[in-house]
């Protein structure tokens, strides 16, 4: 029968996204918060993402009102007992996440699959606390999952072909490309991008060329449409540092450690755009002062 209804948790950055990427996809889609007025954040940001689509003429106002219509919101999680599909993105921590599949394996019937979004998190811990584990996988959404065209697919140990083969036919609906790959740190996007990151920095450290220098190479030598000094400051020093210590861990790789420079920039609070320093310096509104 397939996936009919689908059921979000976190109604936040990912989860807004991940929410109305379902329902413009035709799914019945119940997306959870942790209070109302999460749950209300959550429906202002989905309808000003629908709005710019409308604006820009990808979507038609019929198409936007009738995906409104099929997505509701609600802080009961015992309203997901008739969900075929969770997708989960919650803050990124194992307790809470771990806590909430518990709770869902006693609400939802055993058929219904369990998805975490997690980014560095192992998918098989989470599964195990679960009666289901052949019934759950990763779903790594990008962001934002409106715009961004891939999903990777984590078949944890446990994860079975035939949830795999499920999931790969949900992510087509949605509009996207899914990619399976196994349940290790990183996946495969940020798997490459990590150790590139990384790599970066410790060119800097050695001197080879300026960040400006390095910025540009990248932009214009590989056709990337951020260098790496920007993407990190972009996306947070702290992140950067925190996701390093997590590959570190995992692989015990020296190329994955993070390397001093940027444990240092950590410790002295230059997160990138967030703080104004981060490699370059930045005004109130984010832009690039240096
Ligand atoms: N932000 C990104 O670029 C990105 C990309 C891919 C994956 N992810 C992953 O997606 C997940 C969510 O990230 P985000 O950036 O959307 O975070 P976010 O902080 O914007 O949203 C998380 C939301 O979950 C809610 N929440 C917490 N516990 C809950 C519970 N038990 N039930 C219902 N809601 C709950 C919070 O109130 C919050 O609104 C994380 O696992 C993250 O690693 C993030």
């Amino acid at each position: 029968m397939g996936i009919q209804r689908v059921g979000v948790v976190g109604f936040g950055q990912m989860g807004s996204g991940i929410a109305q990427i379902c329902a413009q996809a035709g799914f019945d889609t119940l997306v959870r918060e942790v209070d109302q007025s999460l749950v209300d954040k959550g429906f202002q940001r989905v309808d000003g993402s629908l709005a710019r689509l409308i604006r820009s003429g990808r979507l038609s106002e019929d198409d936007a009102k009738a995906a409104r219509g099929r997505l509701r919101g609600t802080i009961s999680l015992g309203a997901f007992e008739d969900r075929d599909l969770i997708i989960e993105a919650i803050v990124e921590e194992i307790g809470p996440k771990k806590k909430l599949f518990a709770e869902l394996d006693t609400i939802c019937p055993p058929a219904t699959i369990f998805c975490s979004n997690t980014s560095s998190l192992t998918i098989v811990e989470m599964a195990a606390a679960t009666r289901r584990p052949d019934r759950f996988a990763g779903m790594h959404f990008f962001n934002p999952p409106v715009i961004m065209k891939l999903v990777e697919i984590v078949k944890a140990i446990t994860t079975s072909d035939e949830t795999v083969a499920t999931l790969r036919e949900f992510v087509g609906k949605l509009g996207k490309t899914g990619v399976v790959c196994k349940d290790t740190t990183g996946f495969i996007v940020n798997r490459l991008m990590v150790p590139y990151l990384l790599g970066a920095i410790r060119m800097l450290e050695l001197g080879v060329a300026t960040k400006e220098d390095i910025d540009n190479a990248v932009k214009l030598g590989l056709g990337y449409p951020m260098g790496p000094f920007e993407l990190i400051d972009y996306t947070g020093v702290d992140i950067n540092y925190h996701v390093a210590n997590v590959f570190f861990d995992e692989f015990k790789e020296p190329y994955m450690a993070p390397p001093p420079l940027l444990r240092r920039m950590f410790l002295a609070g230059q997160l990138g755009t967030k703080t104004g320093k981060g490699f370059y310096e930045y005004d109130d509104q984010g832009k690039r002062k240096s």
